[in-house]
């Protein structure tokens, strides 16, 4: 089963109405290939105004986190409902520095997870160990008890993507090597297949981010578990449109 290539724009905390509406005015401006699924998540503020914005068929928005409550004395977070009502498709959950800088745990993440899907957001579900952890040699029990925690909450795969982000790759300018990244997507795929069943597997978009560009985008080319990129940086910049046209 094909399954669509996928490439993320996680614009961080960064950006301006100015910035947001250049980024979004190159994707509109370009020729997209008609085959790639392509998502850019500015931070809150700019959701509907980059809605608004995007006109080529391929593009959607994303958010960078939402809550799993959907309304209430909750001051501060972001109701699934409220990403939808302003033209919002995705959200992104799990991103390791929401992990590690604001303390989300697995099954918190999880519970976001199943409060998204079950009120129309597809969810691009980010896991990856930490380098003390690659040099531990745990990584494939990190990133598979990541994906524990949600698979233990919700059993509709379908409007997921999983994100592996080695988080010593996310911002280093040190991406993980194709062969690398490879084997843990691999790993991955056949853990899930083994937890869920083999037709989820074979459907489940698996997509690589940390360190992403335009220049290295394509050596992933020949990686069969790699199904696009989520992509920090080099999202803010023209060299984006670079990566999501990658497998051309
Ligand atoms: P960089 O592409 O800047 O390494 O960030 C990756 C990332 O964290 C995307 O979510």
């Amino acid at each position: 089963m094909a399954r669509t290539f996928f490439v993320g724009g996680n614009f961080k905390m960064n950006g301006s109405k100015e910035s947001i509406k250049t980024i979004v005015a190159g994707l509109n401006e370009a020729s997209l290939p008609s085959d790639v699924e392509v998502v850019i998540a500015p931070p809150a503020p700019y959701l509907q105004y980059a809605a608004e914005l995007v006109t080529a068929p391929t593009v959607t928005v994303a958010a960078q986190n939402s809550f799993d409550k959907l309304s209430g004395a909750y001051t501060g977070e972001i109701a699934v409902n409220q990403i939808l009502d302003v033209g919002a498709k995705w959200v992104i959950l799990g991103h390791s520095e929401r992990r590690t800088i604001l303390k989300e745990t697995d099954e918190f993440i999880a519970s976001k997870t199943d409060v998204a899907l079950a009120n129309g957001l597809g969810v691009i579900l980010c896991i990856g160990e930490t380098l003390d952890e690659r040099n531990a040699g745990t990584t494939l029990d990190v990133v598979n008890t990541q994906m524990d925690a949600v698979i233990a909450k919700i059993s509709d795969w379908s409007k997921v993507v999983v994100a592996y982000e080695p988080v010593w790759a996310i911002g280093t300018g040190l991406a993980a090597t194709p062969e690398d990244a490879e084997k843990v997507h691999a790993a991955i795929r056949e853990h899930f297949a083994a937890k869920v069943g083999a037709e989820a597997a074979a459907a489940l978009r698996i997509i690589y981010g940390g360190s992403v560009n335009g220049k290295n985008a394509a050596t992933f080319n020949a990686c069969e578990n790699i199904d696009g990129y989520l992509v920090g940086g080099a999202s803010l910049k023209p060299e984006f449109i670079d990566i999501v046209k990658s497998r051309e």
